[in-house]
């Protein structure tokens, strides 16, 4: 149970490409096909952002809509975390980039990278720091562009992945509503199944990782799978339950949208009705960092959250990481 100052979600905000890359496009690049991309993920279409775009346009997009939504100007901003395991450079900071493009001069800036957990370990780093009094505004946005570290020639991944920011502002909220529980969790030892071999200290770059393709995601499809489907209910049952509550009271679970298998697999698992899961991978695909936030962005947007529901956000992720967190909204 989150101590201290209530904090939670003063207001969201999303981003995602203009260009749409449906499954039809990809059976002219690689041997693949709509039915099996359908039937294996739930994937329709994805979205891609254009050439010469960068994570921290769309980060900035989405941060845009969160603070108007918040109603607050970025000058109000303690601090700016963006999660991301494709930022703009390596150094500097994609948070700092956007501290310089919003004009949030009294912001601190750092990025996170914790797979697809990462806007959940974000918001979970920075939620306390509000509840302890040290901050009263924090900027949390996962954004991605996956496409830029995908391999297009290999069908094992091209399918999955597209490109999207979701940003939400954390203040601090009426008693009895916010964030109430926060449940994290790694396993490093499965590091290797979801990964990016080079372009970092091990493998810098050379024309050998480039000719190798080296520099794009790599992955166990069916590990992880089974590691998601192992570790969701569990996972969001603990949440709900580290905030004194039950699986019977939470109105709507948003979960990391990696695959709509993993998703059923966990919502039956968990007793849930289709009504009570939030489900976007259709539209966008597997979008990282941004997965989660967009979709509590569009659920927001679409009424599909009522004041005083009680959410439950949970994703996993490379490292491996995994992470849940139950909110009154
Ligand atoms: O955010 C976390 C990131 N990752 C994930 O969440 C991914 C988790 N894993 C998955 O979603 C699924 O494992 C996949 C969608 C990646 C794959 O589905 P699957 O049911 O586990 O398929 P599979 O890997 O067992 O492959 C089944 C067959 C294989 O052919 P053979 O060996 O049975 O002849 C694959 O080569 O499907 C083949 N295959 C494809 N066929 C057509 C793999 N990718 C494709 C494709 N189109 N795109």
């Amino acid at each position: 149970m989150l101590q201290g100052i209530p904090v939670g979600i003063i207001g969201t905000g999303s981003a995602v490409p203009e260009l749409i890359l449906t499954n039809a496009d990809l059976e002219k690049m690689v041997d693949t096909s709509d039915e099996w991309i359908k039937t294996r993920t739930g994937i329709q279409q994805r979205r891609i952002a254009g050439e010469g775009q960068s994570t921290s346009d769309y980060a900035y997009m989405a941060a845009v809509k969160a603070l108007a939504d918040a109603g607050i100007t970025a000058d109000e901003l303690d601090l700016i975390i963006v999660a991301t395991v494709t930022p703009d450079y390596q150094f500097p900071a994609t948070a700092c980039l956007l501290q310089n493009r919003l004009g949030a001069t009294r912001a601190a800036a750092f990025d996170l990278s914790a797979g697809c957990s990462g806007f959940l370990y974000a918001v979970s780093t920075a939620a306390p720091m509000i509840a302890s009094g040290l901050y009263r505004k924090i900027l949390v946005i996962g954004a991605d562009l996956l496409s830029r570290i995908t391999n297009y020639q290999d069908r094992n991944t091209c399918v999955l992945f597209g490109d999207a920011a979701g940003a939400v502002v954390l203040g601090e909220v009426p008693q009895g509503k916010g964030i109430l529980s926060i449940q994290l969790g790694s396993d490093g030892s499965g590091g290797e199944l979801l990964i990016q071999r080079a372009g970092g200290s091990k493998a810098p770059a050379s024309t050998q990782t480039v000719a190798e393709h080296e520099h794009s995601i790599v992955m166990n499809g069916k590990e992880v799978f089974k590691f998601a489907v192992r570790i969701m209910d569990n996972l969001t049952r603990e949440a709900v339950e580290k905030a004194g509550l039950s699986m019977a009271d939470v109105d709507c679970l948003i979960p990391h949208q990696a695959n709509i298998r993993i998703i059923d697999a966990a919502r039956e698992r968990l007793g849930l009705t289709e009504e009570q899961v939030f489900v976007n991978v259709q539209n966008y695909g597997n979008t990282s960092s941004a997965s989660i936030p967009l979709a509590l962005d569009e659920a927001k947007r679409s009424g599909r959250l009522g004041s005083g529901d009680l959410l439950v956000l949970c994703g996993f992720g490379a490292g491996l990481t995994w992470g849940a967190c139950a909110i009154r909204m």
